[in-house]
């Protein structure tokens, strides 16, 4: 079964075809990195504009470059949420244009749950049964939006154990970077910079006994108290050792506490996802102190792209789950499907 999924929640407008859940036909996208790198951050009227712009050319190269037609497309999955509302509404909007004319079935994911599946496509890469994802499995999804810690007990059966309740940690990067000068996107700017120093400054992390939830609020102010008082200007020989000191307690925190859930569970494996799992430092740290396997996506299934989303969307279909063609966006979607 061939699935085309298009992805536009945030700054990256994607298509791709995926067969059977995890055969990459065409996995194509459009960053809007650098429109958007001269303001800091995400524009979210700039970013719609631009996947309007990008969405239809972005769809033809992914069905051209395997020389597929229509009549190969068994349905098409869209991110209907969460995200910003303006950029789900153009790829939710051309999806449910395409499926009424096509007369295809169309499947609504969460991106956050579409995240998740990037695990699903290493298995073309990689051969042996070790490298099949194992249910019961822990999953730790970890982007600019989010940071969840989640059961998954079956495809379509999640138990969300913790999220953040504050900064996601993509976000944490993305203000550091901001705060150090070190540009945007703040996570591969701070791997970057973290790669040349040492994690020399003490800096705090929010353990939230007893609760597998996040915060990263704290970290980012001290950050910035510690920026202050030392008077670190962008450009400083020491931004290297603050921005190896600011990872590590990111990535101190997402360990233990995926590690510690991983062991009180009994689950069998480990999943990251999400753009800060392409963090080296978060996957070794993973891998080194997970008691069971894990799991990490190639690095270009980490960030926003719409593999995952046709992965996703055959595991909806093949479980009978369709939407309707009044298919709406739900921007601040939930991970377990409230709103
Ligand atoms: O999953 P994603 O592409 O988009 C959202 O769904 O939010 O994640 C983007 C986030 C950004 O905050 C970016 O700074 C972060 O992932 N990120 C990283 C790295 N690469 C991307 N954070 C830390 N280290 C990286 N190498
Ligand atoms: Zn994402």
């Amino acid at each position: 079964m061939k699935i085309l999924g298009i992805e536009s929640s945030c700054d990256e407008t994607a298509a791709a075809v995926v067969e059977d859940g995890k055969y990459l036909l065409s996995n194509v996208v459009a960053s809007q990195i650098d429109i958007h790198e001269r303001y800091g951050g995400v524009v979210p009227e700039v970013a719609s504009r631009q996947h309007i712009l990008a969405i239809i050319p972005v769809i033809d190269q992914a069905m051209k470059e395997p020389g597929l037609t229509w009549q190969d497309i068994d349905g098409i999955a869209v991110t209907y949420g969460p995200g910003l509302a303006g950029s789900l509404l153009v790829g939710v909007n051309v999806a449910k244009s395409i499926a009424l004319a096509r007369q295809l079935p169309i499947i609504g994911v969460n991106h956050m749950e579409a995240h998740i599946y990037a695990n699903w496509l290493i298995s073309t890469t990689l051969q042996t049964e070790e490298d099949k994802v194992r249910f019961p499995c822990l999953c730790l999804i970890v982007s600019g939006g989010h940071s969840d810690l989640v059961l998954m007990k079956d495809h379509r059966r999640f138990e969300k154990l913790g999220r953040t309740r504050d900064d996601a940690a993509g976000e944490a990067f993305d203000k550091a970077a901001r705060i150090l000068g070190l540009g945007y996107p703040g996570g591969p700017a701070v791997e970057k910079s973290a790669s040349n120093g040492i994690s020399s400054y003490s800096l705090p992390r929010a353990w939230l006994r007893d609760s597998y939830d996040f915060s990263f609020s704290g970290l980012k102010t001290a950050l910035w108290h510690l920026v202050q008082r030392e008077q670190i200007t962008p450009g400083d020989p020491r931004v290297v050792d603050v921005a190896a000191s600011f990872q590590a307690a990111i990535v101190d925190v997402l360990v233990t506490k995926t590690s510690n859930a991983a062991r009180d569970l009994g689950v069998r494996q480990v999943l990251l996802s999400g753009g800060v799992s392409a963090n080296t430092a978060l996957r070794n740290g993973i891998i080194d102190s997970s008691p069971v396997d894990v799991l990490v996506p190639p690095i270009r299934f980490c960030t926003d792209n719409a593999a995952m989303v046709a992965s996703c969307g055959y595991y909806h279909l093949s479980n009978g789950e369709t939407s309707s063609y009044d298919l709406d966006i739900l921007p601040s979607l939930d991970f377990t499907g409230a709103r």
